[in-house]
């Protein structure tokens, strides 16, 4: 009952005429795929405007990888939600591992960002996930119920249905080492039960977790085949359109 949703996550990789050669390509094999599976794609910001006019004929949604908590104002460097609505962007990826890790964004930035970002009609794609050291100490449960109820603090029931949550080990991103598919179902049930407790059962039987770290073809089918996993948020294997369109056929059934 919940639509499958599948986002590349391009990070800092391709500039507009890269975007380019990939949307033209992977809009060729658009027709081969699963029909009942959400697409996205997350570019950098340079590139969300070709993105964007070349997928306007298309049901591949475009997504931007941060914005700014504010509205607008002496930010140098950010960008708001409402310019990404401007260029017709429909999700925004908010407080990835990377930047809470490596530009120190907190529970409390990334809930103003989703909030904000709510407020402009933009659809939040919410990471969250433990690192190793976590998990190993017995913390995971912690770790995950604190980012997922400061993170969605004021998001109200409408807003929830309108959220994709991606749940990301950071042990598993970038590294090869991908969660085994019992590892990855356990912790999408637990994540499903703390929005139980923060939405109820209907609310939270109806929002869409996707797995990431090191989702790649050969192993898309194991992972996207479990109860409670709802798609995936690709970073390295969705460069190559090849690759990313595998991934959504290997991983959606219809
Ligand atoms: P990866 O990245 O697929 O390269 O592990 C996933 C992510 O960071 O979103």
């Amino acid at each position: 009952m919940r639509k499958p949703i599948v986002a590349a996550n391009w990070k800092l990789n391709k500039g507009p005429s890269e975007t380019e050669d990939f949307i033209k390509n992977f809009i060729t094999k658009l027709p081969d795929l699963p029909k009942g599976c959400e697409i996205v794609l997350a570019a950098p910001y340079v590139s969300l405007v070709k993105a964007s006019e070349l997928l306007a004929q298309s049901t591949v949604r475009v997504s931007a990888q941060n914005m700014s908590e504010h509205e607008n104002g002496a930010y140098t460097g950010e960008i708001s939600a409402l310019m990404l609505k401007e260029i017709f962007v429909n999700y925004v990826i908010l407080g990835h591992s990377e930047r809470r890790a490596i530009y120190g964004e907190s529970d409390e930035t990334i809930n103003a960002k989703i909030l904000k970002a709510h407020g402009t009609e933009l659809k939040p794609i919410f990471c969250i996930g433990e690192t190793l050291e976590e998990r190993e100490g017995g913390n995971l449960e912690k770790v995950l119920s604190q980012q997922i109820t400061l993170g969605l603090k004021d998001v109200t029931e409408k807003e929830m249905l309108e959220t994709v949550i991606a749940y990301e080990p950071v042990w598993a991103i970038g590294t090869g080492v991908v969660a085994t598919p019992t590892q990855a179902q356990d912790t999408h049930e637990f994540v499903r039960s703390v929005l139980t407790d923060l939405y109820g059962i209907a609310v939270a039987e109806k929002i869409r977790i996707q797995y990431g770290g090191s989702v790649k073809p050969e192993n898309a089918a194991e992972l996207l085949g479990q109860k409670d996993i709802d798609g995936a948020l690709v970073g390295g294997a969705s460069l190559e359109p090849a690759s990313f369109a595998d991934i959504i056929r290997n991983g959606v059934v219809e």
